[in-house]
Order: C-alpha cells, then sequence, then structure tokens
C-alpha cells in the first residue's frame, strides 16, 4: 500500500498515520527524551524567535529570486514571518504526532505549488544551522550534556520534517502539481 493515502490536491491531503510516523522517528533515532528536551526549550523558543526570525529573513529577502518569489504568491515578509513563528514553536511541542505530520505535508504542498523547489527549500535549513543552532549552543553553554541533547534532537526532528516535505513534493510532482522545470535560484 502506498505511504500516502490519496493525496488531494488542497492542502488538507490525508496525513500519515501513527505507525508510519513512528517508523520515521524510530528510523531517525528520535525518541521520547528528543521530544522532552525540546519540549523543555519551548519557553526559550518563544523567548528567541522573533530575533532568529529577523536573521533568516534578512538573509533571505537579500536574494532577488527570494524576493520575486514571494512577491509572485502574492505574499510578503510579515505573512512568512508569521508562518515561520509558527513552524519554529512547533519543533518545540513534544512527540510528533499526526496533526504535526499532517502540517509537514502541507508545507510540502504549499511549496510546490509555489515552485520553490526542494534543493531550494533544503537549502534554507542551513539557515537554521547558521542563526538557531548557535543561539541554542549559547543557551546551554554551561550545561553541556543538554546542549548536546537539544542539538541532536532538533537535527533529527529537522530531517524528520524535510523527509515528509520532500516525500510530499514527490507526491505532487509526481501528480502533475508542478509541470515542468520549477524555478531555481541563479
Ligand atoms: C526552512 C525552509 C522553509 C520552511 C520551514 C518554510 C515554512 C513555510 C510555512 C510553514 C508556510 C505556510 C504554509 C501553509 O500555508 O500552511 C510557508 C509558506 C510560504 N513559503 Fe516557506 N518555508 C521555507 C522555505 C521557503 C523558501 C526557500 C521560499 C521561497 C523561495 C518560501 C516561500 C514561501 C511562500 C511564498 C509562502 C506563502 C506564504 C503566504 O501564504 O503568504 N519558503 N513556508
Amino acid at each position: 500500500m502506498d505511504e500516502f493515502a490519496e493525496p488531494s490536491s488542497d492542502s488538507t491531503s490525508v496525513g500519515l498515520d501513527d505507525r508510519q510516523i513512528a517508523e520515521r522517528l524510530v528510523y531517525l533515532g528520535f525518541v521520547q527524551q528528543d521530544a522532552d528536551v525540546l519540549a523543555s526549550l519551548r519557553l526559550w523558543a518563544e523567548r528567541n524567535v522573533d530575533c532568529f526570525l529577523q536573521q533568516f529573513y534578512d538573509h533571505q529577502f537579500s536574494h532577488r529570486d527570494f524576493v520575486e518569489l514571494v512577491e509572485a504568491a502574492g505574499s510578503d515578509r510579515q505573512r512568512l514571518v508569521e508562518t515561520q513563528r509558527s513552524y519554529l514553536l512547533d519543533l518545540f511541542q513534544g512527540m510528533p504526532d499526526a496533526r504535526y505530520a499532517q502540517s509537514r505535508q502541507r508545507i510540502g504542498k504549499v511549496h510546490a505549488r509555489l515552485r520553490v523547489t526542494p534543493r531550494w527549500y533544503v537549502s534554507s535549513y542551513e539557515l537554521y544551522e547558521k542563526y538557531l543552532f548557535p543561539m541554542l549552543r549559547r543557551h546551554l553553554w554551561f550545561r553541556p550534556i543538554k546542549r548536546r541533547r537539544a542539538v541532536a534532537a532538533l537535527s533529527k526532528l529537522l530531517n524528520f520534517d524535510k523527509s515528509i516535505v520532500l516525500d510530499q513534493y514527490a507526491e505532487d510532482l509526481a501528480g502533475g502539481a508542478t509541470r515542468g522545470l520549477p524555478n531555481e535560484p541563479h
């Protein structure tokens, strides 16, 4: 049976079931301790998300291709900040469940429709490495064990997200949602 059940053209298509989510998490080695350490950092994330988003979008908006795509999508920085804020805070909510996985599938659908290529999408996670991880390491500088656990947990969860988003891209590309070669940044 296909891993995804009948993806529809709208953004609320059927998500992964609990078993499929668990299998992905096991494969990544993401366990309850990872979920707990991230959940314990929720308050830190809430206090620091705006600082991260400033840097994240200063970087993104310094690229002409990015600006053009956002304008073509009828979006703007404020809207992106809101969506990215909620995305980021969701990383610190504990064990991923069906709702979480579905929100990541939706991201795949939205970006495939907007013709943000997987390469471009995945490259943006470099900005999490560049800005968010150092903030996290600084916060836990004097707690090396927790620091290592938190960094590992966040890294695994971002890979979980990417795996779902890219599978959704593949589904939508196979279904012809993004015909022809999508945009690439130059
Ligand atoms: C770390 C990588 C990224 C993440 C986590 C991310 C996350 C999101 C999320 C959560 C949404 C809202 C989806 C929804 O409607 O439910 C969104 C929308 C959007 N994203 Fe991204 N995104 C990323 C990279 C990019 C890139 C590279 C571009 C452009 C080149 C882009 C352009 C957009 C646009 C134009 C929207 C529509 C916003 C609106 O509705 O006004 N994103 N993104």
